[in-house]
């Protein structure tokens, strides 16, 4: 018989991280939410609090509510998709009914340990100092058994709410918003291809009705894991709505006895969806990356990649060094084609070794040219893959992940990093690399998707990194994967970068760059200034746009320098000194998307840390429908403080803007109301113009 959920006295908790409270009972069998949202006061009643959550029952529901717990339990009639499948290691289902046991409380996390027989179910909840939850399940087991899904702790999510926002993606069109209809029944999302993915990336928005860039209430989750993962978002027949995430189902391929999600990190705001953006800017920033060197300004890089492909020559590359040293790159970055006999992508992955055929005296004449120059040098890898026509890969083919005749993708396959000998052979063969030359970035490239998908994989890719991290602990990391497929805070805790796409066609990267934000910080979201003609899209753009968005984040170019324009190279070299002007405080200050009234106009505000200085970009993506720029509001200002602004590119203007816009004739000075409430008015501007302007409290 089921016990009366309500019958013992129940213990409550409440946690508080920056702006925001949760609140939980251990009413129901396992603990719950009773409170999610914005800071409560410190004489909240929890008890009232809990009682005020209670629901009332009508015909056609059973005599008890079923709880939201933190793991939803099928044994329990929960009417929803539960928090846990699992069953014997023969296969028999097992609907275990867990009990509250105890809790264990530090300054700042909650351990909630639950059990039934023979299975221990624990919910950890950190308030971090950068103001997000980060929250796990734990399931351990007396005996070996099987998990099919099991979700990180279950939250409630908003009704007074008619839409989400997941991101979507392909290769070379990553970070799309999604907005999706709350409606009876599920909203599922599941990355099964091994990576976070272009595809369904791990984050989720729940805004309230009436939120927008800079206003209104809104809850994010975000799944910090680099393996795929599964998302359910269900409003119960009763109205309720849950959010749950986990591993993709089925990714725990082996019997065990413990088992663990990925940390889900949780945020509330109340200042609109520019609250979500600056609390997980910040916590990837201050809390999920760990710098080799905090006080290093982001460096200027030089990526090859677009300028040569696989066609390496040090007379080349020595004169490519140069320029680009000239035009102001601070780290030059040698992409795919220096190892085996990588002549193109159908073979040598996996063969880390120098090709003396291109480089008969090894990488060290290019890299002492590059450091003559006053750059650093970075490498590129691949080390989770292999191709079939590799030495590594006629050695070893029992390395190979899944079957050895599936169909290959860019003409590879992945080795298998569940197993320890393939983890040993390749942090030998990269720590080498790194050992015998002077290297203080790796290029990270993961370009197949799996053939299976089995969290083991993801697991030896992190113990990877974490060696390799260790042994060199000076070289930062980049992780690219395709461009943007692996993108989230499992990957970032082991790398300093991430590369947002392969496409760096500025007015793709401007829509990207500005979604992105949502999530990430500018100081670890790599974008460089591609040739004229983008080599993914055909789009020729000028120099100025395409310098000005890559400018927007950790600044770089990737095209060859010496077919440049002289007129090209002096703008170029004047938006590399902004930037460098710049960096240190933008990379320390904060994103916020500003509500644009012109659907042509894609903008946002970088604003420094402690508010005494911002940029404004404003970037024209189309032809707008009216003839004159409407206004644009800032946001996140002192409405009593006054403010000079001034439009750095006044040069930018077309022919055609013959009118007085002040802006372009020089600075003026407005209160933060003035410039929060009517806005600022920018000249005319043909498409792909980007305006930054400049902002300085007086
Ligand atoms: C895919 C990456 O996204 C590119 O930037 C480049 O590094 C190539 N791989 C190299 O093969």
């Amino acid at each position: 018989m089921t016990e009366d959920l309500r019958s013992r006295v129940a213990a409550l908790w409440r946690m508080d991280a920056g702006g925001q409270t949760l609140a939980l009972t251990s009413e129901g069998g396992l603990p719950s939410v009773i409170y999610w949202g914005a800071r409560l006061p410190e004489a909240e009643d929890l008890a009232q609090l809990a009682a005020s959550a209670r629901h009332d029952l009508t015909g056609g529901m059973l005599d008890q509510l079923s709880p939201l717990t933190l793991t939803p339990e099928s044994g329990r009639a929960f009417a929803g998709q539960p928090g846990l499948i699992c069953a014997e290691a023969d296969g028999t289902p097992l609907h275990a009914l867990f009990r509250f046991d105890r809790a264990e409380r530090q300054a700042d996390s909650l351990t909630l340990i639950s059990r039934a027989p023979g299975l221990t179910l624990t919910h950890r909840i950190t308030a971090q100092a950068t103001g997000v939850f980060t929250l796990q399940t734990v399931l351990e087991a007396a005996r070996d058994i099987r998990v099919q899904w099991l979700a990180a702790p279950v939250l409630p999510a908003p009704q007074a709410a008619d839409h989400m926002i997941d991101v979507h993606g392909r290769w070379v069109r990553e970070f799309h918003l999604n907005h999706v209809a709350w409606t009876p029944g599920i909203r599922a999302r599941e990355a099964r291809t091994g990576r976070s993915g272009h595809e369904h990336p791990p984050y989720l928005i729940l805004p309230e009705t009436g939120c927008s860039n800079t206003q209104g209430a809104a809850f994010a989750l975000h799944y910090a894991w680099s393996g795929g993962h599964r998302m359910l978002a269900e409003e119960l027949p009763d109205g309720r709505r849950q959010v749950q995430f986990g591993a993709p189902l089925g990714a725990e391929t082996a019997a065990g006895r413990r088992f663990e999600t990925a940390e889900l990190v949780a945020v509330y705001s109340d200042t609109g969806l520019n609250g979500i953006a600056t609390a997980f800017q910040r916590d990837i920033r201050d809390r999920v990356v760990s710098w080799p060197n905090p006080a290093r300004p982001r460096p200027v890089h030089y990526n090859c990649w677009e300028a040569i492909y696989f066609d390496h020559s040090l007379a080349d590359l020595t004169q490519i060094a140069d320029r680009a040293a000239a035009l102001g790159a601070e780290r030059f970055v040698l992409d795919d084609g220096w190892f085996g006999r990588r002549d193109d992508d159908t073979r040598s992955l996996g063969d880390w070794t120098v090709d003396r055929s291109k480089w008969p005296d090894g990488l060290q004449p290019l890299i002492a040219h590059v450091r003559s120059l006053g750059m650093t040098f970075g490498l590129w890898f691949e080390p989770e893959m292999v191709n079939p026509d590799s030495d590594l890969c006629r050695a070893h083919p029992d390395w190979v992940l899944g079957p050895l005749d599936q169909v290959t993708g860019r003409n590879q396959l992945v080795l298998d990093l569940g197993r320890a000998e393939v983890r040993d052979h390749l942090f030998d063969a990269v720590s080498a690399i790194l050992s015998d030359h002077a290297i203080d970035y790796i290029k990270w490239d993961h370009n197949r998707l799996l053939p299976v998908v089995d969290t083991a994989q993801t697991h030896g890719a992190y113990d990877l990194f974490d060696r390799l991290r260790a042994a060199h602990p000076g070289v930062e990391i980049e992780s690219c994967a395709s461009g943007g497929g692996r993108i989230d805070a499992g990957i970032l805790a082991r790398t300093h970068r991430i590369w947002l796409s392969d496409c760096i066609d500025a007015e793709e990267r401007l829509r990207m760059q500005h979604d992105a934000a949502l999530f990430l910080p500018s100081c670890v979201t790599g974008s460089h200034v591609g040739a004229e003609h983008s080599h993914t899209t055909g789009r020729a753009l000028p120099m100025a746009f395409r310098a000005w968005v890559a400018a927007q984040r950790h600044f770089g170019f990737e095209m060859d320098p010496r077919r440049i324009s002289d007129a090209d190279a002096a703008v170029l070299t004047e938006v590399t000194a902004w930037y460098k002007a710049n960096r240190d405080w933008m990379m320390a200050g904060t994103i916020l998307r500003l509500d644009s009234a012109d659907p042509s106009v894609t903008a946002e505000m970088q604003l420094a840390a402690d508010g005494g200085r911002f940029v404004v970009f404003a970037g024209q993506n189309a032809q707008s429908v009216q003839s004159l720029p409407r206004p644009l509001r800032l946001t996140g200002l002192d409405p009593a403080a006054r403010y000079r602004i001034t439009l750095r590119n006044a040069v930018d203007a077309p022919p055609q803007s013959r009118g007085p816009n002040a802006l372009k004739a020089g600075p003026l000075t407005l209160t933060g109301r003035a410039l929060m409430g009517q806005g600022i008015l920018l000249p005319v501007a043909w498409p792909a113009t980007m305006w930054v302007t400049e902002g300085e409290r007086l």
